[in-house]
């Protein structure tokens, strides 16, 4: 766990992921996944999977180790007969080979008592409700002024239904657990966004201490939030390892991860917008419909970034979910902003023309002052300077000539402005520092690095803040045995880490000098807590912005959309390492474009699960998708997010991106696709 530069480490295969970490006489462990999904189990019979040689156990509801403390019901691996959705694990066999296991796996025969399922997401389902909270724990709904009277009385009106659908995060690792036990004790090697956090849940899932879990990820293939929570896998292993006494490995398959990794949920949201003609709003309304499960209420938060965007006096916002017989949706890159700022750029696009003001300029005319809901003051707040950055770069010449008019060829072409935005947070982190008496530092903290490069930015930082070079510090991170860290999740990592190292390694150049540098024998070490900072920080209102900007090209014969160029300027506080910082960019931005254009998760309402069950099924944007793509930022100061500086980069280069290609499709094409993904077919469709 100690690194200094990884990327040699990454690229030459010696960087070790969760399930390639050795085991000594390991067993594995395959998960049988539910046929139906809604009923129960009748019977299960182990016999035929018994048989077979090499298999060490069969786990089902009738034997499984009962799990005291389950909160999260997705984790509750065979604690129930009930089935809650379609390939929900319902037993698993472990086995001395991986073979073995999948083999047997498939002699597991289930009896099942069938109900009707309700897998489909409607407008006006009957059991739409409104939750207590939205994730993680935003206001369900808001309301200022009164809208219902001002968008009625608005001299311009945009009343649009925007629909999503439902997603599912693929990172390159499929998640993956090793699992062992020494007494009451246990280690996992986890593919995790945040070992602390899964340390303390895996913990309370099995009724035991925080410090009776250990939870090891020296490298992670990805994330995207699909890894921020523990998964059925880290609890499968664990309990296939307390069943047979040996360590056990889990790989959960690329299918498997269209149900048990989570997925983003498809959504109905319709904006109302009213302005006067010359753009300025006067009303917002953006009302949000989603799915959650039957075991778990996931309610993704996609309005909440209209309470801050845009001034207007009379605004609404609100959130319903519905629970049907699907998995439990979950984390996927900027939940809430993503899906939510899809519908209301797209929005304020359609206002630009019904008004006939230039989409940045209408932006511009509605920066509000001060946050428009809670009236706290922005920390910082640099849209219009993004805006006009990214304007002039791309060169934007608005939506002139009109939509549909401006040929290449057999090519339909256009250009798209969206803005962008995500928020400014961070979370109470610790961190370590040692140095010993021959001079070298020893930084420890349980961060992960989920592939952004994480080591590379806390060592930058660490040198700087001890005023030594990076050759003379060890990182060590990704085990929850470090002192306890933030996940990489919420755009957090990076601002709650750097904050404690370098709270950590100030109080450690004190240390040395009180000393005049002597150091003793024994070295010495300083520790760091941020947790009272933060509870400290005065209460502004905290966001990274951006604007997106997207030229398309539509083939006119066959619809097919190309994206030559996209741009993104930011404004997100310090950037730590601009190399990275790029690529957490652009690599958001490319998740954008492949939202835009490809990603679709289709349920089967027959079978009641996601159709998609590979990546040939589910299509994520390819290098040759993506042609001149750049990100670039402006300077920013964010003096309040700790010491560092930093807003966080890891979602708000998603945020916008796919209403910026829409908005470039329907100047292209003339043609407005208000639901994603922007398929040839919507675009023949309504093409006579
Ligand atoms: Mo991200 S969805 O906060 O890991």
């Amino acid at each position: 766990m100690t690194a200094r530069v990884d990327g040699p480490d990454k690229v030459t295969g010696r960087a070790r992921y969760a399930f390639e970490q050795p085991a000594d006489g390991a067993a594995y462990v395959w998960a049988v996944p539910s046929v139906i999904a809604k009923g129960t189990i009748r019977s299960v019979d182990a016999s035929g999977a018994l048989a077979l040689p090499g298999v060490l156990a069969v786990i089902t509801p009738d034997n499984a180790p009962r799990l005291p403390g389950a909160e999260d019901p997705e984790l509750a691996l065979f604690q129930s007969r009930a089935v809650a959705y379609r390939g929900q694990f319902v037993a698993a066999v472990v086995a001395e080979t991986l073979e073995t296991a999948r083999e047997a796996a498939d002699r597991v025969v289930i009896s099942y008592e069938r109900a009707a399922h309700d897998v489909t997401l409607t407008a006006s389902h009957p059991r739409l409700y409104k939750p207590d909270h939205v994730n993680p724990r935003y206001e369900t709904d808001t309301a200022v002024g009164d809208f219902d009277v001002a968008i009625a009385a608005a001299p311009i009106r945009v009343d649009a239904t925007y629909r999503t659908p439902a997603e599912h995060n693929h990172p390159m690792e499929p998640h993956a657990t090793v699992a062992a036990w020494r007494g009451d004790t246990l280690t996992v090697y986890d593919a995790t966004q945040g070992p602390s956090r899964a340390a303390g849940q895996v913990a309370a899932v099995f009724g035991l201490e925080p410090g009776q879990v250990r939870v090891i990820a020296e490298h992670v293939g990805g994330g995207f939030g699909a890894k921020g929570m523990p998964r059925a896998n880290v609890i499968l292993a664990a309990m296939a390892a307390r069943v047979t006494g040996r360590s056990v490995k889990c790989a959960v398959t690329r299918p498997q991860m269209f149900a048990v990794t989570g997925h983003r949920a498809p959504s109905i949201q319709r904006v109302r917008l009213g302005a006067s003609p010359d753009g300025r709003l006067v009303a917002v309304g953006h009302d949000v419909i989603d799915q959650t499960s039957t075991l778990k209420e996931f309610a993704e938060q996609s309005a909440v970034a209209t309470r801050h965007m845009y001034a207007a006096p009379h605004r609404r916002t609100t959130h319903r979910v519905v629970r049907l017989d699907v998995p439990t949706p979950s984390w996927m890159r900027a939940p809430g902003e993503c899906p939510g700022m899809f519908a209301l750029e797209s929005a304020m696009d359609e206002l630009a023309e019904a008004c006939g003001v230039d989409p940045v300029e209408l932006r511009l005319r509605n920066e509000p002052l001060v946050h428009p809901e809670t009236g706290r003051p922005f920390s910082s707040r640099n849209l219009a300077a993004c805006l006009r950055e990214g304007a002039a770069r791309f060169g934007w010449a608005g939506r002139d000539p009109a939509p549909g008019a401006r040929r290449d060829g057999r090519w339909l072409t256009g250009t798209g402005v969206a803005a962008s935005t995500y928020p400014a947070r961070a979370m109470a982190s610790q961190a370590r520092v040692n140095l010993s008496a021959a001079g070298r530092y020893q930084v420890s903290i349980a961060a992960a690095d989920i592939g952004t490069g994480a080591r590379t930015a806390l060592l930058a930082v660490a040198a700087e803040a001890l005023g030594v070079a990076v050759a003379d510090i060890d990182l060590r991170i990704g085990d929850s045995a470090l002192p306890t860290a933030m996940i990489a999740g919420g755009s957090m990592g990076t601002a709650s880490w750097t904050w404690a190292v370098i709270k950590a390694c100030h109080a450690l150049r004190e240390q040395v000098r009180t000393r005049d540098g002597a150091v003793p024998s024994g070295g010495l070490t300083a520790q760091a807590a941020t947790a009272a900072d933060i509870a400290a920080l005065p209460d502004h209102a905290r966001y990274s912005f951006g604007a997106q900007f997207a030229e398309v090209r539509v083939d006119a014969d066959t619809g097919e959309v190309r994206v030559p160029r996209l741009l993104g300027v930011f404004a997100a506080g310090r950037i730590i390492s601009p190399v990275q910082a790029r690529s957490q960019l652009i690599g958001g931005m490319t998740m954008g474009l492949s939202m835009a254009l490809h990603e679709e998760s289709a349920m089967d309402p027959e079978f009641g699960d996601y159709a998609n069950h590979d990546l040939a099924g589910y299509h994520i944007a390819a290098h040759a998708d993506v042609q001149d793509i750049d990100a670039v930022w402006i300077d920013e100061e964010e003096p309040e997010l700790g010491p560092a500086g930093a807003k966080g980069i890891g979602e708000v280069g998603i945020v916008g991106t796919a209403a910026a290609i829409a908005s470039a499709v329907y100047h292209a094409t003339g043609i407005r696709v208000r639901d994603l993904p922007i398929r040839l077919d919507k675009l023949l469709r309504s093409n006579p």
